[in-house]
């Protein structure tokens, strides 16, 4: 039941071997050998674009397998891609997206000549990035493997009299340039060059204004401390079509041109530390728990609480991060603290279920958002298979995992939780299971016990959520549920005066295709030439969503088309992109 961890950046960080001097092997090897000798035997910090650009030219396209693997992806989608008629549909007002029908999409990219396989590929994962579902991505461990990094990241401020700049986040290689003013990018105004960006190569939100925020830097709670987030601009991990990028500077009104290549680090590089975050405070907030994964803070009267939801892979450390957020809420309610924010900034998602009892947790009467997945021969096929399967309950495909919404218990049996709903959906009849609730304790094969929540003081009116829309997947469930029920919601950043979304690629619950195999061991009476039909190479993951959530106020509305802009913008100014305190003071004066 794990919805994706969302392809966060990270750089390739290796563990320290004991170098030994790097010597040349002979220079017959091939270019991605010479890759693989550097990252292990050289001093060097960074590979150079040429070389893997390089290695990347060293497989040449060939339409047989490209024709194979579009034959595949094409029968994956229509088979379990839930959202697959819906993203025909023209979309929502205040969203940027093209509809469309990826299907026959997909069979056009085999018109054009290729000459390397990663152009094939490249060309692929950009058009199904198109529908801009943050969960439906085709990654290949060949031409995704390396990150492009340009030494220093970017954000956007907007300025007193309400005009937006780009500047300068934090720079590696020469730390003069943080804070100027960035007025062109390649000779056109930066502005425009990030939002062409954010609109053609960023998957992971409908709206324009998220993928915006994603391009640029930002900080965000998670591995226990603060970190740079986003910032896809900058780093990327396909081979860019330039070796380099020139910024034209303003620094202190002195304008200078920059000219910075692509490279790739191989080596752990310098974490960046704000001036603001010292240890236990941030700004003039006091740290009062620290869960690691969660963090609990009081400033002046109110509360602040930053949770991260993806880092839970077992029952037992459930059990336990559950525990400690009750803890630290009890913590906050004990104190006296009457309002709280909660900053779900920059957080890419994890369990649903997370989502769900966090919901509970402070709302013990809500339910969480309805689910179904497609029907149809092929789908059908698991759903029976893993239902006849006693320990899979917990799996997606199997009936006892969920709780009918008509008669809030178990479905009678399969044919049951199968029903017969059809649905209209860009011209074509869909057929969907029948509309549930996730049962949170069948998960994990209802190993998780749920510790009991002593019941808060706060209603709607106390809690705000804080997020600059880079709240995916569980955070998107978790907070779209709580501003169904009137609690208010901030997203920061985006363009001036334009309000956008506080989250982003909600699903409900998401498969890979390293998953499917595993289905054709297990699952006996699986039509076996599906197999061939299902496979991708191993070096490709298809990652989509499997099953959808539905609004609970809007009961046929699925949440990933709607456009639910948040109650309040905010802007990221020198000092806020830095200090979250800042926008915590802002944020709590909403609920006042
Ligand atoms: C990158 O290029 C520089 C300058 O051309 C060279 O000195 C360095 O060895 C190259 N590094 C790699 C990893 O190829
Ligand atoms: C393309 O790959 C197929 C195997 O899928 C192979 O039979 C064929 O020879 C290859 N074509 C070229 C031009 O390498
Ligand atoms: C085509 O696929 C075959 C089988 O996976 C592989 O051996 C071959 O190298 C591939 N050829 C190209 C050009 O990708
Ligand atoms: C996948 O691996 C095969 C065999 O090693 C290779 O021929 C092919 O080029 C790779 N393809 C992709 C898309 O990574
Ligand atoms: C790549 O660089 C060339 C020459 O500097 C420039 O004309 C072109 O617009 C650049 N392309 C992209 C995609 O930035
Ligand atoms: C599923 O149904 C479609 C048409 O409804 C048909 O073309 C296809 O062959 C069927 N697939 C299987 C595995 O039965
Ligand atoms: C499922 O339950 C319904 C209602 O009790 C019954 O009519 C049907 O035969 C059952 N189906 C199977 C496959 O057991
Ligand atoms: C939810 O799942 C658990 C564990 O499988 C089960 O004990 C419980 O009865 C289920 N809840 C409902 C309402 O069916
Ligand atoms: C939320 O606010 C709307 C409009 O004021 C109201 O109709 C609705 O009942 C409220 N919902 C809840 C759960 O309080």
């Amino acid at each position: 039941m794990k919805t994706i961890c969302f392809p966060a950046f990270i750089f390739i960080v290796f563990t320290s071997i004991a170098y030994s001097h790097w010597v040349p092997r002979d220079t017959n090897t091939n270019a991605c050998d010479k890759l693989n000798d550097y990252v292990i035997y050289s001093d060097e910090r960074f590979l150079n674009y040429s070389d893997v650009k390089a290695c990347y030219e060293s497989t040449p396209y060939n339409k047989t397998n490209a024709t194979q693997i579009i034959e595949t992806v094409k029968e994956k989608l229509k088979a379990f891609y839930v959202l697959l008629e819906q993203s025909k549909e023209d979309p929502d007002p205040g969203f940027t997206f093209r509809s469309m029908d990826i299907i026959s999409e997909l069979d056009l990219l085999l018109n054009n000549n290729y000459l390397y396989e990663y152009q094939f590929i490249y060309d692929v994962s950009d058009l199904i990035e198109e529908l801009r579902d943050g969960h439906t991505l085709l990654s290949s461990t060949d031409y995704h493997k390396y990150a492009f990094y340009q030494g220093l990241s970017l954000y956007s401020v907007i300025k007193e009299d309400g005009t937006q700049q780009i500047k300068v986040f934090n720079d590696i290689k020469d730390p003069n340039n943080i804070d100027c003013q960035v007025i062109n990018i390649d000779d056109k105004p930066a502005i425009d060059v990030i939002t062409e960006f954010a609109s053609n190569h960023i998957a992971s939100s409908r709206d324009l204004s998220v993928r915006f925020n994603s391009a640029l830097a930002s900080l965000r709670f998670g591995n226990g401390d603060f970190e740079i987030f986003g910032q896809f601009f900058t780093s990327r991990i396909q081979l860019p079509k330039n070796s380099s990028i020139s910024y034209t500077l303003n620094c202190n009104d002195k304008i200078s041109k920059i000219n910075r290549e692509w490279q790739i680090p191989i080596k752990p590089l310098p974490q960046y530390k704000s001036p603001y975050i010292h240890g236990t405070t941030v700004g003039k907030a006091k740290l009062i728990f620290d869960a690691f994964i969660a963090r609990f803070y009081i400033l002046k009267d109110f509360g602040v609480v930053l949770i991260s939801t993806e880092f839970v892979t077992n029952n037992v450390l459930e059990y336990r991060y559950i525990t400690d957020i009750i803890f630290g809420f009890k913590l906050l309610a004990d104190k006296g603290i009457k309002k709280i924010v909660l900053d779900l900034t920059n957080n890419n998602g994890g369990n649903v279920n997370v989502a769900h009892i966090i919901n509970k947790i402070l709302f013990p009467y809500i339910k969480s958002f309805p689910v179904d997945m497609k029907v149809n021969n092929i789908s059908v096929q698991f759903i029976k298979g893993t239902s006849m399967i006693k320990n899979a309950v917990g799996s997606g495909f199997h009936y006892r995992t969920y709780i009918s919404t008509k008669t809030n218990s178990l479905f009678i049996n399969v044919t049951d939780f199968i029903g017969n709903n059809l649905y209209t959906r860009g011209g074509t009849q869909v057929k969907c299971t029948s509309k549930a609730f996730f049962n949170d304790t069948a998960l994990y094969g209802g190993n998780l016990k749920i510790p009991t929540s002593p019941k808060f003081p706060w209603n709607e009116k106390d809690i705000i959520i804080l997020t600059n829309g880079l709240c995916f997947s569980s955070c998107a469930i978790l907070t779209q549920r709580l501003a169904e029920i009137n609690v208010s919601t901030i997203s920061v950043g985006g363009f001036p005066n334009r309000r956008f979304s506080f989250a982003s690629t909600s699903g409900g619950s998401i498969v890979t295709t390293d998953d499917i195999p595993i289905f054709f061991k297990l699952l006996k009476n699986l039509d076996k030439s599906l197999a061939s039909k299902l496979t991708l190479p191993k070096n490709l993951t298809l990652s989509f969503t499997l099953i959808e959530a539905y609004s609970v106020n809007r009961p046929n509305e699925v949440i990933d088309f709607s456009f639910r802009p948040a109650d309040h913008q905010l802007y990221y100014n020198e000092r806020s992109a830095r200090d979250p305190s800042q926008l915590w003071m802002q944020a709590v004066e909403f609920i006042r």
